[in-house]
């Protein structure tokens, strides 16, 4: 199964009571198919995690288009586009939202223990592949940073999303735990995924194969 990614000139502005509204994205579009692992630059403001959320289908554009795999995410209701983006879009944030009651086990199975089903197996399979062996009991707040951010990672593949969305994934990271982590989105492309990275890190930069920098809301290169 192919993946794809098209963006079609979307733009968003904030508008906020008694001020001025802010232009955030404009008019901006991007192609992405499997295998591309592309980094997303541009100063602070810009429009890189507004992008983000509305590629993801987590906030709308006010126009344009965003389509995944053939699926136009706007043209399904609140319902069925939280159902189509479980399946097929991931996100890795800086902050990496693990639930902190929740063993790393049952943090990998989020999406499927809600519905009470799920394969610890495939949890354990990622908690090896990540370095994380013997850590499937423990809670985020008993896992260094890296491990956490590598336990958000996991769940993240472990749905079987073909896109991962991930805004500033090193930026709390040593550089040993960077590695591991951009590795693991490097792997995840040429298995034919599509990562979109939000970076400001030389080293993550060094892993995408498409770099494209964002000024005020527009690409710039
Ligand atoms: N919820 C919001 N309400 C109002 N303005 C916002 C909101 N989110 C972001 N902005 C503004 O939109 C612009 C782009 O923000 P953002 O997409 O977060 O940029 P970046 O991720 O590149 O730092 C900024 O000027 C920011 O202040
Ligand atoms: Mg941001």
């Amino acid at each position: 199964m192919t993946s794809t990614l098209v963006i079609d000139k979307i733009s968003k502005k904030y508008k906020r009571k008694s001020q001025a509204a802010v232009q955030a994205v404009l008019d901006l579009s991007l192609k992405a198919q499997d295998g591309d692992f592309i980094a997303v630059l541009g100063p602070s403001g810009c429009g890189k995690s507004t992008l983000m959320l509305t590629a993801g289908g987590l906030l709308a554009a006010d126009s344009g288009t965003v389509t995944v795999s053939g699926q136009n995410l706007y043209q399904l209701n609140n319902s069925q586009r939280a159902e189509f983006r479980a399946r097929n879009i991931a996100y890795v944030y800086q902050e990496f939202h693990l639930i902190p009651y929740l063993n790393v086990v049952d943090n990998i199975m989020i999406a499927d223990l809600a519905l009470g089903e799920g394969s610890r197996d495939k949890a354990l399979k990622l908690i090896n592949q990540f370095g994380l062996e013997g850590r499937g009991r423990h809670l985020p707040s008993e896992l260094s940073v890296g491990e956490q951010q590598r336990v958000a990672l996991a769940r993240a593949i472990y749905g079987g999303a073909r896109i991962i969305l991930a805004d500033e994934p090193t930026g709390n990271l040593d550089s040993d735990n960077a590695h591991l982590v951009l590795q693991a989105l490097k792997d995840f492309t040429e298995n034919g995924g599509i990562v979109l990275m939000v970076t400001h890190d030389d080293r993550a930069i060094s892993f995408a194969n498409r770099k494209l920098t964002m000024k005020a809301g527009e690409w710039i290169s």
